[in-house]
């Protein structure tokens, strides 16, 4: 079975760097992860950039919407100095250079965001980064919503999807059961698993993602306890900011 591995970076080595930056990924590929975690949104004119949130104030120097700046304006901006002045010739990569760094190192975890409203394309635009790049044994798409899984589906029936979940704690189970067993993704062979915040793993969670031969991606764990809670009950990956503690 398709395994993204044990460990992901999520949004790179993103406890001892600026998340979303070629800093955070260096340090994960310096560190021998199996698998990098990062997000995508895009740009006004319609570029493919890293970055977590569709806003810019939190990581980055500017202000506003991802998707109202143009790629030269965002890579004018310092994404690096709010987590560390060290870091302050970091800026917001392109998705095309991310991958092109990484080149196949290890598994790389894309998650496809949507902004104020989803992004015209971007589903195309991901798919295309990854063909033209020759990357595509290496890369996973994931998102919440299932309508963007859905058009990834149709437009590549062959690359792997991971469904990402957000569930309060303790009521895993009896969330999985009305927001995925009906769901028609269940449908794709591409779906490899499913991405859920560790709080609201179980044991029986966990069985009952496996039954379906579905994996299941623990995140963000970051605390040594809760490492060894997801080791414990058998989760397939963890997700988290200190890849070194896995
Ligand atoms: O797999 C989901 C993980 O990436 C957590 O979501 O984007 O809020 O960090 P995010
Ligand atoms: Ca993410």
């Amino acid at each position: 079975m398709f395994l993204p591995g044990p460990r992901i970076a999520h949004r790179g080595c993103s406890s001892t760097a600026p998340e979303n930056t070629m800093a955070a990924f260096r340090q994960a590929i310096d560190l021998g992860v199996e698998g990098i975690e990062l997000d995508v949104h895009q740009s006004a004119d319609g570029q493919l950039v890293v970055i977590h949130d569709a806003t810019l104030s939190r990581t980055t120097s500017g202000r506003g919407y991802v998707n109202e700046r143009t790629l030269s304006e965002l890579k004018k901006l310092d994404a690096g100095a709010w987590f560390n002045p060290a870091f302050a010739s970091e800026r917001i990569p392109t998705l095309e250079e991310v991958l092109s760094f990484i080149d196949g190192r290890c598994t790389v975890f894309i998650e496809v965001k949507q902004g104020r409203k989803p992004y015209p394309g971007i589903e195309e635009k991901v798919l295309k980064c990854i063909n033209d790049l020759k990357v595509r044994d290496t890369v996973v798409l994931h998102a919440f919503e299932k309508d963007t899984l859905h058009r990834i589906h149709r437009l590549d029936e062959s690359i792997p999807i991971y469904l990402d979940l957000f569930f309060p704690p303790v009521l895993g189970t009896f969330f999985f059961d009305r927001v995925v067993l009906q769901s028609s993704i269940l449908k794709y062979k591409t779906l490899k698993g499913v991405s859920i915040n560790h709080h609201a793993l179980s044991p029986r969670l966990v069985r009952k993602v496996h039954a379906l031969g579905l994996q299941v991606l623990a995140w963000t764990v970051n605390k040594p306890q809760d490492i060894q809670r997801m080791k414990s009950i058998g989760v397939d990956t963890i997700i988290s900011n200190f890849p070194e503690r896995l």
